[in-house]
């Protein structure tokens, strides 16, 4: 009888070893990965993620926070930025597929940095020597992944983890930008260089926002790579 109850304690231990999931309960596998399932899933999956998930050390992605000091986006540019990006939360996803070990997105989300700034140099024509509030808003921006995962074993256990990334972008819609004190001191030149910065918004996103993106794309990924390093791939692709 003592040895009965031991062998049910034994199995039922060894079952809550076996069953243990690392992944959040929101994390549900997709049966058979299949564009369409994927598609769905990763959308679904968004707006808890982007939450954060304090048991894997997953920090929120929205808000997220953004900081860069002296970051020199062209020659000739220097900016600091201290703000917060909001917008990861209104992200569509249009496809994505698995094959191969390389994950292919499509998404378009609208996106908004607000902080504070300070940029000095050259942008297209104008000189800048700015200190103050920055909101720039982009509708639309169009985002393509390509994620290559590889196989690594730790102890004993397999799990799929990002190996490579490869991001593109453009932007949709205007690019619609609000910066107080571009011209430090002057508040008629930092109206003129805001007004020429917002005419020519494909040509100042293309210099300044490609630079900002990528760095956000990049803080993004490193969030997301934590997901693949602690979930193993038996919950993520069974
Ligand atoms: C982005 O904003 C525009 C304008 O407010 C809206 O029409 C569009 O549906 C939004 N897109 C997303 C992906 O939330």
């Amino acid at each position: 009888m003592l040895k009965i109850v031991k062998a049910v304690i034994v199995f039922a231990t060894l079952q809550d070893i076996v069953l243990a999931r690392v992944a959040p309960d929101f994390i549900k596998a997709c049966p058979a990965i299949t564009p369409a399932c994927l598609k769905k899933n990763i959308q679904d999956t968004l707006p808890a993620f982007i939450k954060g998930v304090p048991s894997l050390n997953i920090e929120p992605t929205d808000p997220l926070q953004l900081m860069v000091k002296d970051f020199e986006p062209q020659a000739g540019i220097k900016l600091s930025l201290d703000g917060r990006m909001t917008g990861i939360k209104t992200c569509i996803v249009d496809s994505a597929k698995y094959e191969k070990n390389i994950l292919d997105i499509d998404l378009h989300c609208n996106i908004t940095i607000k902080g504070k700034y300070q940029a000095s140099g050259r942008i297209l024509i104008v000189s800048i020597n700015g200190d103050g509030d920055a909101k720039i808003k982009g509708n639309n921006i169009i985002v393509n992944a390509r994620l290559k995962f590889e196989d690594q074993v730790r102890n004993g256990i397999t799990y799929h983890v990002l190996k490579d990334t490869a991001v593109k972008h453009r932007f949709g819609d205007r690019v619609h930008f609000a910066l107080t004190n571009l011209f430090k001191g002057n508040p008629e030149i930092s109206n003129a260089v805001l007004t020429f910065l917002n005419e020519n918004w494909k040509e100042v996103a293309h210099e300044l926002g490609t630079p900002v993106v990528n760095l956000a794309v990049k803080r993004v990924l490193d969030i997301v790579k934590k997901l693949f390093t602690s979930v193993p791939k038996s919950e993520l692709f069974p």
